[in-house]
C-alpha cells in the first residue's frame, strides 16, 4: 500500500494540468483496498477512484481521498478450442493487454491498439475505436462495493453498457470499484475492418493477420490522435452527438458531404470533431490549451494549460458549434469537480 499527502497529480492525469489531492493512496489486493475503504478517517471524506487519468479532467484541486489500484496481472483463466477466457488485473495498462493478446494471435480487441489509460477504466468507460468497442468482447467484471466491501462479479449483459457508458460510471446507482476484467477472445479471429481507412489500409493484404489490423491502427492513430506522454491530452473531448434525421438533413443541405453514422432509431450520429472543424476553430489556442490541429475533436496542452484556459477553449467550441449548427455538444472525460463542465 502507497499512502501520500499533499500529492500532485501532473502525472496522474493524461491532460498534465497542475493540480493537487489532499490524500493518494494506492492498493495492491482486494484486502489493502477493504482497509482502505472502511477506515472512519477515509469515510468522512470525499473518496474517487481513478485509473491512468486518461479520461479526467482535474480542474481545480481535489480535497478528499484519490484511489488508484495496483492490482495488475494478465491470466488464462479458461480457453477451449476456439475461445480464451484472459483474466486481467485492472491496473493493467490497456494497450500491454491488447499486445499480449495479439503477440498470441488471439482475436477481439485489436482494434483496441494503442489506447491510453488502464483495463479498469476501459471497463468502465466502455473504450471504443475503429469499429470495435470494449462491450463487445467483455465475459465479466469482477468488482468491490464500497459500501458493503463485497467483491461481485456482473456478466456482461448486467454492465448494461452503451456508447462510452457503463453501470460502474454512476457511482450514485453503483458504488462499485474494478478489480478485474474477464475478456473473451477467439483464437480463429474474425477481423473487423468496417472502419474505411482501417480497410483501405489492410485491403491490399491476402491474409491479414490481427497483427496487421494492430499495426494499421496505430498508424492512423498516430496521424491524428496526439500521443499523451508527448503534448497532454483527454483523448475525444467530446461525444460524438446524436440528432434527429430532420435536423442533419437541414445541416447536409449546405454541407452534402457531412459524415453521418445512421442510429437503430432513425436518428443520426455525427462527428463532433467534423463539426468543430468546419467552425474554424482547428489549431485555435487560448493560453496553453490548443484544440490539436490534426483532430478538431481532441484538446491539447501545449504544456501550461491551467483549468481557466481548457475551460475558456470549451465555452468558445462549444458557443461556436451550437451558434452554427444548432447542436449542444457534450464532454466526453469526466470533469473534476463536475460543476465546472461546460457542456
Ligand atoms: N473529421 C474532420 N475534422 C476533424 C476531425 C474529424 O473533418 O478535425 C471528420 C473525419 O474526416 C471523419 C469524421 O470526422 O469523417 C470522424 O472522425 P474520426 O474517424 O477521426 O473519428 P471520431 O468520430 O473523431 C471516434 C472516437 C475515437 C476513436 C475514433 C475511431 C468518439 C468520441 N471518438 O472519433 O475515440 O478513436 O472514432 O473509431 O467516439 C476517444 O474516445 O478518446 C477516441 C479517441
Amino acid at each position: 500500500m502507497r499512502i501520500e499527502k499533499n500529492f500532485s497529480l501532473k502525472d496522474h492525469n493524461t491532460f498534465h494540468l497542475p493540480v493537487c489531492t489532499r490524500w493518494f493512496m494506492e492498493y495492491d489486493n482486494e484486502d489493502e483496498l477493504g482497509r482502505i475503504l472502511r477506515d472512519e478517517y477515509f469515510q468522512e471524506l470525499r473518496s474517487l477512484h481513478i485509473g491512468a487519468g486518461s479520461n479526467l479532467l482535474f480542474v481545480a484541486d481535489f480535497n478528499g481521498i484519490i484511489v488508484h489500484s495496483r492490482i495488475r496481472g494478465i491470466h488464462v483463466a479458461r480457453e477451449t478450442d476456439t475461445e480464451v477466457i484472459l483474466r486481467i488485473g485492472a491496473a493493467e495498462p490497456w494497450d500491454d493487454v491488447v499486445r499480449y493478446a495479439v503477440s498470441r494471435g488471439w482475436g477481439g480487441i485489436e482494434n483496441l491498439s494503442h489506447i491510453p489509460g488502464e483495463a479498469g477504466a476501459a471497463a468502465v468507460q466502455n473504450i471504443g475505436a475503429y469499429g470495435v468497442e470494449l462491450k463487445d468482447v467483455v465475459d465479466s467484471v469482477e468488482t468491490f462495493n464500497q459500501l458493503t466491501f463485497e467483491p461481485h462479479t456482473y456478466t456482461v449483459d448486467a454492465c448494461q453498457y452503451a456508447y462510452r457508458r457503463s453501470i460502474f460510471k454512476d457511482e450514485q446507482r453503483d458504488p462499485h470499484i474494478v478489480t478485474h476484467l474477464n475478456l473473451r477472445l477467439q483464437k480463429r479471429p474474425v477481423l473487423h475492418l468496417d472502419y474505411a481507412p482501417l480497410r483501405d489500409a489492410i485491403g491490399a493484404l491476402a491474409s491479414p493477420t490481427v497483427s496487421d489490423v494492430r499495426e494499421a491502427v496505430g498508424t492512423i492513430r498516430r496521424s491524428k490522435l496526439p500521443d499523451p506522454a508527448e503534448l497532454g491530452n483527454a483523448g475525444s473531448f467530446y461525444k460524438n452527438p446524436v440528432i434527429t434525421a430532420e435536423h442533419a438533413a437541414r445541416i447536409q443541405q449546405q454541407y452534402p458531404a457531412m459524415p453521418s453514422y445512421p442510429q437503430a432509431d432513425g436518428s443520426l450520429k455525427l462527428a463532433a470533431g467534423w463539426l468543430i472543424d468546419r467552425c474554424g476553430l482547428k489549431g485555435r489556442q487560448i493560453g496553453g490549451a490548443a484544440v490539436h490541429d490534426k483532430q478538431a475533436l481532441v484538446l491539447v496542452n501545449k504544456g501550461s494549460a491551467t483549468a481557466a484556459d481548457v475551460r475558456a477553449l470549451s465555452d468558445l467550441i462549444c458557443k461556436t458549434v451550437h451558434e452554427k449548427f444548432g447542436i449542444t455538444l457534450h464532454s466526453e472525460p469526466d470533469w473534476l469537480p463536475p460543476s465546472f463542465q461546460a457542456a
